[in-house]
């Protein structure tokens, strides 16, 4: 039904323009969603290892102190990083599983960790996970195990950060990446990078949290 206050199309209800850190903005994904939430009228600091407003690495909780104190009060913390590796089951190393966990996992654990006394008062955290939390791959085991981690972290830091809220974006491969990952992907459907920016939206500007937003 739309009465005198629904929303005029294409803004943002009830939402302030955000001072928003965005970690991974030079990737394929954080390309997206950098443009999208900026898009929506938020203010978008950047950041990541080689590019961006900030520069960091994640995998080093030293650089995220670093990064947060640079970055000031921000209202929403969004991730759109991480690296694990892909290889055969027999082929996998403690390493691997070691530097997937760092990379994925334990480096979006410190953003919130540290974050939670950094952040706005009823800010909020959104991670990226995966579809491999869920299903399963030849190669991705390290994946899957990073990706499924990382989502039970988001349900149960949920409960006791709140007013402060926190969600996993947990997409298929995308589109845009099937010239890279398809074949690993084989007979999954793809989404479109418009539509995970999407659920970085919900998670940023909505009210969900402890949340695995699969878009
Ligand atoms: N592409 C897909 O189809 C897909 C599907 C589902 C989930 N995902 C997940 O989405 C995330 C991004 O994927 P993508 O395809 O967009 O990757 P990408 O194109 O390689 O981009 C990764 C971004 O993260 C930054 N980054 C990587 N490691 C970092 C670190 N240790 N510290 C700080 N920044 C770091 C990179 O910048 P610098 O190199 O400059 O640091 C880059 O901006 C990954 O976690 C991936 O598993 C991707």
């Amino acid at each position: 039904m739309r009465g005198k206050h629904f929303p005029r199309p294409g803004t943002a209800p009830n939402v302030d323009r955000m001072k928003i850190l965005l970690i991974g903005a030079s990737g394929t994904l954080g390309t997206a969603v950098h443009r999208t939430l900026a898009g929506r009228g938020h203010e978008v600091l950047t950041a990541g290892r080689g590019s961006g407003d900030l520069r960091v690495d994640l995998t080093d909780p030293d650089r995220i102190a670093e990064l947060y104190d640079r970055a000031g009060l921000v209202d929403a913390v969004v991730s759109a990083a991480g690296s694990v590796p892909f290889k055969p089951f027999a082929e996998l190393t403690a390493d691997d599983y070691r530097a997937g966990f760092e990379g994925k996992v334990l480096s979006q654990v410190e953003l919130v960790r540290q974050g939670v006394s950094k952040i706005a008062e009823r800010g909020s955290f959104t991670l990226i996970t995966g579809v491999l939390g869920r299903e399963q791959i030849v190669t991705g085991s390290a994946a899957s195990l990073a990706n499924g981690a990382l989502e039970a972290f988001v349900r149960a830091a949920a409960i006791e950060i709140a007013p402060q809220r926190v969600n996993a974006v947990s997409p298929t491969v995308v589109t845009e990446s099937l010239p890279a990952y398809g074949p690993l992907f084989a007979g999954m459907p793809a989404v479109d990078l418009a539509d995970v920016a999407q659920a970085y939206v919900r998670s940023v500007e909505g009210g969900l949290t402890g949340q695995v937003l699969i878009p």
